[in-house]
């Protein structure tokens, strides 16, 4: 039986593919959805991929995924330099959480150094395009098993 893992996506994401593809690389949000749920098989998660443009559909989907899921792998784009909201919903459930960016935010704007969620997750994985998706999918299955 596949342990069910989400994927959650914050702000802009679904624009991947047209949206800055240089910073951002040319896979669309559909297709990187594909990789993880390929992925998640191969690992023997179920993987509930969602994206939203609001902080509070995040928060709640971070709740529900507390209650039903055995981890998280989050892309939270802007919100992660932003929003305490998201700091204390991770703080708030038990199941591990691995934050993840498709580029390196360290070598770009100083406003993008900061994540307000690092400290609430079990760690970070930034700057490898569409596969910083598969490692931090790698990541919760060596720690949830
Ligand atoms: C991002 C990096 C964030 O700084 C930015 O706001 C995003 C995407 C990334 O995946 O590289 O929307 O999270």
């Amino acid at each position: 039986m596949a342990s069910p893992l989400f994927v959650l996506n914050g702000p802009n994401l679904n624009a991947l593919g047209k949206r800055e593809p240089g910073i951002y690389g040319g896979h669309t949000l559909a297709d990187i959805e594909a990789l993880c749920t390929a992925e998640g098989e191969k690992l023997g998660f179920a993987v509930d991929f969602r994206q939203s443009n609001h902080e509070g559909d995040l928060v709640d989907w971070i709740h529900e995924a507390g209650d039903t899921a055995v981890g998280i792998a989050i892309n939270a784009g802007a919100y992660t330099h932003t929003s305490i909201a998201l700091h204390d919903a991770i703080r708030a459930i038990k199941i591990p959480v691995v934050e993840l960016h498709l580029s390196n935010v360290h070598a770009r704007e100083e406003f993008r150094h900061k994540s307000m969620i690092a400290p609430a997750v079990k760690g970070v994985i930034c700057g490898f395009g569409a596969h910083s998706y598969i490692l931090a999918l790698h990541a919760l299955s060596s720690i949830t098993k």
